[in-house]
């Protein structure tokens, strides 16, 4: 913390989709009060069009770089005194993960273990313990616990047994165990979030959510999973960057916490409720209402590991920080809809070039 007694972040994967919202989230709470630098090196996710209201502010600064660049992350620790790192920067979609697993291994657990090297050295006394005030966290996500079965009274907690399945969660898993044995071997100040599926403004739409809007809105084919009846824990983005900064400031240091929607739905239920909405939402007279409809659902084949359940048990971030869901899932998915609407560009360009081609050969 400086003089003024501002507080400086080091934000990583800040250009991505729980990233920015972060970003937009934190200077709507402390403005000029905190700094806020973004680290990440732009890969298909990245977008700096997510960041143009902020992009101007003093205490905000952008640096491209790569979380597995050792040289050049300790040279923004030499360069910063940083207070906070809150550590987004991650590949994150499963089925990239099937197909090129080793890019996960590297940017996940490879870049994590440069992150903690990084903020260990930085932050480190003599005496081995560490300067007043500084954290870590580790952003992670509920899919290491593995799959929960088809029953509604079963719930991941932080004691449950990690059970990884898919490469991107198996990588996730490692680099929490990473952060872990940091904290067990060097009382390293960090806390891991395992956080359920996020939804909401500038979500890529690879993800469902945004590509059921994005597709239907096209009249193009809504691919269906299965049998589309796995079950997923909905938060909206903005409840998880509320949660990722209560954890920070008033967590107990080296614990995780579990942080979910208590809004399980099946995904064909998900795909009915957007159906619905856009429906709702649309205006009269728009030729787009003709097409949003469920013929367009089409089941194509299975994910292949596919886990069946997720639901999380946000009990004790709760019970210790206070911390619970806000927005239901009617009045996320509405935001969520109007802000595509209110950004048809946004996703015309996310959508084009490299992402044409991903489409194509995923759902062919
Ligand atoms: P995202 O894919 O939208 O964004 C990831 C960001 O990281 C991008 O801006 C990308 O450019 C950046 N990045 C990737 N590799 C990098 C590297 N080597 N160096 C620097 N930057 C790099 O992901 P997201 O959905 O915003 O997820 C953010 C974090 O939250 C991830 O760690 C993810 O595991 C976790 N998480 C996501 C969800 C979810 O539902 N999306 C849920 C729980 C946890
Ligand atoms: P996704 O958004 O990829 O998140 P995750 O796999 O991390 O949970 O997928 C959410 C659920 O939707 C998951 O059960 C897979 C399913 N799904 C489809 O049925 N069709 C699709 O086109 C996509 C992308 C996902």
């Amino acid at each position: 913390m400086n003089k003024e007694g501002v507080k400086t972040y080091l934000v990583t994967g800040g250009a991505g989709f729980i990233g920015s919202n972060y970003i937009h989230y934190m200077f709507k709470k402390y403005g000029d009060t905190i700094r806020i630098i973004n680290v990440d090196v732009l890969t298909y996710a990245g977008n700096l069009e997510n960041l143009k209201a902020v992009e101007d502010r003093d205490n905000y600064t952008f640096v491209k770089a790569d979380i597995t660049d050792k040289e050049a992350i300790a040279k923004i620790f030499a360069e910063n005194d940083i207070d906070r790192v809150v550590h987004f920067a991650a590949e994150s979609h499963v089925d990239r993960s099937i197909r090129n697993p080793e890019v996960f291994v590297q940017t996940n657990v490879l870049g994590t273990a440069v992150m903690l090297n990084c903020a260990k050295a930085a932050w480190e006394l003599p005496d081995g313990s560490f300067k007043e005030g500084k954290k870590f966290l580790h952003v992670s996500t509920d899919e290491v616990y593995g799959s929960l079965p088809d029953d509604e009274n079963a719930f991941f907690y932080e004691t449950t047994p990690y059970d990884p399945h898919s490469p991107y969660s198996a990588s996730k898993a490692s680099s929490d165990m990473l952060v872990k044995a940091y904290m067990d071997t060097y009382k390293f100040p960090a806390n891991i979030t395992n956080c359920s599926n996020n939804y909401g403004p500038y979500q890529f739409p690879e993800k469902l959510i945004p590509l059921i809007i994005n597709n239907a809105l096209q009249g193009k084919k809504l691919p269906v999973y299965g049998d589309g009846k796995n079950v997923r824990d909905w938060l909206f983005v903005e409840d998880h960057a509320k949660a990722i900064d209560m954890v920070q400031e008033k967590g107990r240091l080296f614990e995780t916490y579990n942080v979910g929607g208590h809004n399980e739905k099946q995904n064909i239920q998900i795909i009915e409720i957007i159906l619905e909405t856009l429906q709702e939402m649309l205006p009269e007279g728009d030729p787009r209402k003709a097409h949003v409809s469920k013929d367009l659902i089409t089941y194509v084949e299975d994910r292949k590991g596919h886990d069946r359940r997720y639901a999380i048990a946000p009990d004790k971030i709760k019970a210790e920080i206070g911390w619970e869901p806000e927005t239901m899932f009617a009045e996320g998915i509405k935001k969520t809809i109007a802000w595509f609407f209110e950004n048809e560009e946004w996703m015309k360009n996310v959508t084009s070039g490299d992402y044409q081609k991903y489409y194509e050969e995923m759902y062919k």
